[in-house]
């Protein structure tokens, strides 16, 4: 991985382990979408799960759930994150977790050794997502699944929007994330394609939402945190100010009104 992408990377898990504890009840829309990953994956023995970027454990312990696995390994850079997830993983018996602390790119984790991969909200932060699939591929044995679920194309467009008309303007950084986040259908499947996968099945989910603003922002301050790290305070209050003032602004009755996409893809690696 070359240095910036690495740096970027460490601050994307530093700002995931600042704010693990309110992770779970800031993104519940996530936990959802995690539910019907999982509830769409094909009735089989799955003896081994690799849940990368696992987080909290969300996704591992819904897989848990429905297909009682032997062993879980989770894979995440943010050991705050981490952290939670053992807290959750105390109270399971019958299956053996381990969690280990290191990026998508750089998993100690044996090729060829997973039933199934899984990888849940994290794809947008993984600088080079192609080669991610390719890792995440190579884990898996022969006749094995992939499992993924990202932000989708036109995620929170309005949200952008805002930001971009924001005068003094915002970094440029902060709306410049969505070009890199979101994930179109086609995009997915060449992704796919080019680490060997067979797409099964690959759609997205669009929702309309109403948000009160300060929930929204404080999802934002969540998932986002590390995109203002080492910026001035009174810089830093300027901008949350200005942002709040415009959604409300533009806000209804019911919050701020926003699109959310998610893109969900399941495939199989050739038996
Ligand atoms: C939004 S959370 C999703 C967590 C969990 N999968 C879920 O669905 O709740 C994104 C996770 O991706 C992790 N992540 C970020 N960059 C990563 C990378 N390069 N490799 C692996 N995981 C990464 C973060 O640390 C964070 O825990």
């Amino acid at each position: 991985m070359e240095e910036s992408a690495r740096a970027r990377a460490q601050q994307v898990a530093a700002g995931f382990t600042e704010s693990a504890s309110d992770y779970e009840g800031a993104v519940r829309y996530n936990l959802d979408g995690v539910r019907r990953l999982v509830a769409a994956l094909p009735e089989r023995d799955y003896s081994e799960l690799l849940d990368v970027g696992c987080g909290t454990g969300w996704s591992a312990l819904t897989f848990i759930a429905r297909f009682g696995p032997r062993r879980v390994i989770g894979v995440d850079p943010a050991s705050g994150m981490l952290d939670v997830f053992r807290e959750h993983a105390q109270k399971l018996d019958d299956v053996e977790i381990d969690l280990i602390e290191a990026d998508v790119m750089n998993m100690p984790v044996e090729p060829e050794s997973a039933d199934a991969v899984i990888c849940t909200m994290a794809m947008h932060w993984f600088a080079d997502k192609a080669g991610a699939v390719r890792e995440m591929a190579a884990r898996l044995r022969p006749g094995g699944l992939l499992a993924v679920l990202a932000g989708g194309e036109g995620v929170e467009a309005e949200y952008r929007q805002l930001l971009e008309s924001i005068d003094p303007p915002v970094p440029a950084h902060w709306p410049a994330l969505y070009d890199t986040a979101p994930t179109s259908e086609r995009q997915m499947h060449g992704f796919l394609d080019s680490a060997g996968l067979k797409a099964i099945d690959v759609w997205i989910e669009r929702r309309f939402r109403q948000t009160p603003v300060d929930d929204f922002l404080e999802r934002m301050r969540v998932v986002a945190s590390h995109l203002s790290e080492g910026m001035d305070t009174d810089e830093l209050e300027g901008h949350q100010r200005r942002i709040r003032e415009a959604m409300l602004a533009q806000a209804g009755p019911n919050g701020f009104e926003y699109h959310f996409s998610k893109l969900f893809a399941i495939a199989a690696k050739p038996a």
